[in-house]
């Protein structure tokens, strides 16, 4: 075990900038010791999700970030010690860590994760993206087989996977990613019908040109949210899961148009969730997507960048769009 832990703090709060490396700092404290019930973890693998951001603008699902504290995160990690008695050393869990080496939790808090091969898997399509996507696509998007499904942020770590599913389901699907390359890779790897790349200047008429949308998956909210609304089928669905394109920045001047006005005369639905409201149905879930990635119908898409101290780069980066599929840092 190392001597000392190594924490990134969120140094202060970006407000409406940008993300910027100044904005964290590296520290070292002694390694933290477990009390009564309490476990030691020691990260494996920090999970970097648009949401780290959102979390500095105020409370979401969870309560508002504040300056000085350790960065919040969730990542794998090992249990180290354990006065928990259903973990042991060497157990691993997804656990809400933060940007540090070693974390001292509540036992009651964790879950035993299955041993698996390779064990980012855990964090990608088994962990919060695959069942991310599960849900809001097919309990809240309910796709059925020839319609058209339109992801955004279709090359992350959610989309790529909603993307997928769709298929599966028998559906025409389009994807809305930053740049032709990503695009090619949705066609090409992953199996989309079609990709829109949002920067190109007739990004509209490109989405209008391949037809009416049933379902829309929508991770991103402005801009694309309002040209998708505008391209809606009759009795189509929304699956409000996101909307990253107003985490990283100073807030939207207004709201996007055609609301309530499209939504009255499509007779739309739009639906928002959160995965926590699955936790009864993850079984479910898990045995489908285990399904489909060992039949190699859903294929796996990981981004792992090296070294700890590399964290906030690789978060600054993921909002940039520098990441497909799943991002993570590999801590050691
Ligand atoms: N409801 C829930 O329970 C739940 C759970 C997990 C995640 N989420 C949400 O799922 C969404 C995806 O999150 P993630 O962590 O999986 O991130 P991600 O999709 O892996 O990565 C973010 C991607 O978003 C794209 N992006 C960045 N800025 C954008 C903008 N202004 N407009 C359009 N696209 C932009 C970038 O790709 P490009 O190159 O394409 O720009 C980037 O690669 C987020 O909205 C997150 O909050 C919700």
């Amino acid at each position: 075990m190392a001597e000392t832990n190594r924490q990134i703090l969120l140094d202060r709060l970006p407000g409406a900038d940008k993300l910027a490396p100044e904005h964290f700092r590296l520290t070292e404290t002694p390694v933290p010791t477990p009390g009564e019930g309490e476990v030691l973890v020691r990260t494996r693998y920090i999970s970097l999700d648009a949401a780290n951001r959102a979390w500095m603008q105020g409370a979401t699902y969870r309560s508002a970030l504040e300056g000085g504290q350790v960065m919040a995160g969730g990542a794998l990690a090992e249990v180290v010690a354990s006065n928990a008695s259903h973990l042991a050393p060497g157990d691993l869990v997804f656990a809400d860590t933060g940007w540090q080496d070693y974390a001292v939790l509540p036992g009651k808090r964790l879950s035993k994760l299955p041993p698996m091969t390779p064990m980012t898997h855990l964090m990608s399509v088994y962990g919060v993206a695959g069942l991310t996507a599960y849900f809001g696509l097919l309990d809240c998007g309910q796709p059925k087989a020839g319609e058209t499904v339109v992801v955004s942020a279709a090359a992350g770590s959610v989309g790529s996977i909603v993307g997928q599913i769709a298929k599966i389901k028998g559906c025409r699907v389009v994807g809305i990613a930053g740049g032709e390359a990503k695009g090619r890779w949705l066609v090409d790897d992953l199996g989309f019908d079609a990709a829109i790349d949002y920067k190109a200047a007739d990004f509209k008429r490109q989405l209008r040109e391949l037809g009416g949308i049933d379902v829309y998956f929508d991770n991103v909210g402005g801009d694309i949210f309002e040209a998708c609304l505008f391209g809606m089928n009759l009795h189509g669905r929304i699956a409000c899961c996101g909307a990253l394109s107003q985490y990283d920045g100073a807030p939207p001047p207004h709201g996007p148009r055609g609301i309530p006005g499209l939504i009255v005369t499509k007779r739309l639905t739009l639906k928002g969730f959160v995965l926590y409201d699955f936790e009864d149905r993850r079984e479910e879930a898990l045995t489908a997507l285990k399904g489909w990635v060992e039949s190699g119908q859903l294929k796996v898409s990981e981004d792992i960048v090296d070294g700890f101290e590399n964290t906030p780069a690789a978060l600054i980066g993921l909002l940039a769009g520098e990441n497909r599929g799943k991002r993570m840092v590999k801590v050691r």
